[in-house]
């Protein structure tokens, strides 16, 4: 396949594995890369920079295809030191979601970086078009993670943001297999970033009690917390997301929610399986799928099942003429 993203990032499929908050470490993305895609280490999982420079060792280790970076600005104190880190690795691309990107393009563009901004809105991606992105990732409201406040669809963002933008759009929110990219693609993206189909596969550290609540859930099973505090969050519905709500009628604070929001009570759900301490990102396309595949595998469905599906609509013109004349 070919289109802008995948020449701008020197990949085969157009197909990116997005930031994923814990679970964005190298054997998932070198999976990712090594099947075609490209595979993003979240620097958002790690404390130090050390940790971070480990992690991007150990993925040049596991495949030599690109292996590029999330950096979610604002998530922690230490991201613009990442930033530095990265830099001087050499890392060729980097995805940045968030805050204002702003401070930290000169060193990107300084060090001849690839550079994505991830943006829940149009506007938003003007604003990185503007700073200098090399490309944009749109966020839709059926995504995992943080959808942004203005709850517009993907299919309305992507026609959009492919018509007012000059880069290239890569469509997030929903996508999990062959259908959904071809979708993608026909609305006007160039690629897509996948972040829930990921999250259930071999290679992540999610607890194994955890992917089987994921595995039994729905496409009604996930909810918008955070809300209030205009950090829209889309994540499995539980009891302690529930909680959370119950908590922001009665205009709870951070502080007051931080117990369950908070970034030691999401480690100890993912790693330890502790539902009744945080929350876990999930978008509604968790009910489309149930089992744990290898990432390489999903990568492979998806392009497998993309070629048949464009061949049935190819053949769906070829049954009906265009020159035919109305009746
Ligand atoms: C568990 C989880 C954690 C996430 N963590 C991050 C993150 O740290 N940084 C980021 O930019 N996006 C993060 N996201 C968003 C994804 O990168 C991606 O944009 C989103 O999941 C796409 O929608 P989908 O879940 O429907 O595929 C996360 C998503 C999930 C499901």
């Amino acid at each position: 396949m070919r289109t802008r993203i995948t020449e701008l990032l020197g990949i085969r499929y157009p197909i990116i594995q997005g930031g994923l908050q814990g679970l964005g470490r190298a054997e998932l993305a070198a999976a990712v890369s090594a099947a075609g895609g490209l595979g993003l280490i979240t620097a958002g999982c790690f404390e130090t920079r050390s940790e971070l420079e480990a992690e991007i060792a150990r993925a040049r280790v596991l495949t030599d295809q690109p292996v590029g970076v999330n950096i979610s600005i604002g998530s922690r104190r230490t991201m613009s030191e990442f930033v530095d880190c990265i830099c001087e690795l050499g890392v060729r691309i980097v995805f940045t979601s968030g805050n204002n990107p702003e401070p930290f393009v000169e060193r990107f563009k300084r060090h001849g970086m690839i550079w994505v901004h991830v943006a829940p809105a149009v506007r938003f991606a003007q604003k990185a078009q503007q700073l200098g992105a090399d490309g944009v990732v749109l966020v839709g409201f059926e995504a995992g993670g943080h959808p942004g406040m203005d709850d517009v669809a993907l299919s309305v963002l992507v026609r959009k943001g492919s018509t007012e933008l000059e880069i290239p759009v890569i469509a997030a929110g929903g996508i999990s297999d062959g259908r959904s990219l071809v979708a993608a693609l026909a609305w006007g993206a160039e690629g897509v970033q996948i972040g829930t189909r990921f999250v259930l596969t071999r290679e992540t550290v999610l607890h194994p009690g955890i992917k089987q609540a994921l595995q039994q859930a729905s496409e009604h099973d996930t909810v918008m917390i955070e809300r209030t505090l205009r950090k829209a969050r889309r994540v499995l519905r539980t009891p302690q997301a529930e909680a959370v709500l119950e908590l922001e009628r009665q205009g709870a604070s951070f502080e007051q929610l931080r117990h369950i929001v908070g970034g030691d009570a999401y480690l100890d759900t993912i790693l330890h399986g502790h539902t009744d301490r945080g929350v876990l990102s999930t978008g509604q396309c968790i009910g489309l799928f149930d089992d744990v595949p290898p990432a390489g595998e999903v990568l492979r469905s998806i392009v497998e099942e993309s070629a048949v599906v464009m061949q049935r609509l190819h053949r769906l013109v070829d049954d009906a003429p265009l020159s035919a004349s109305p009746r």
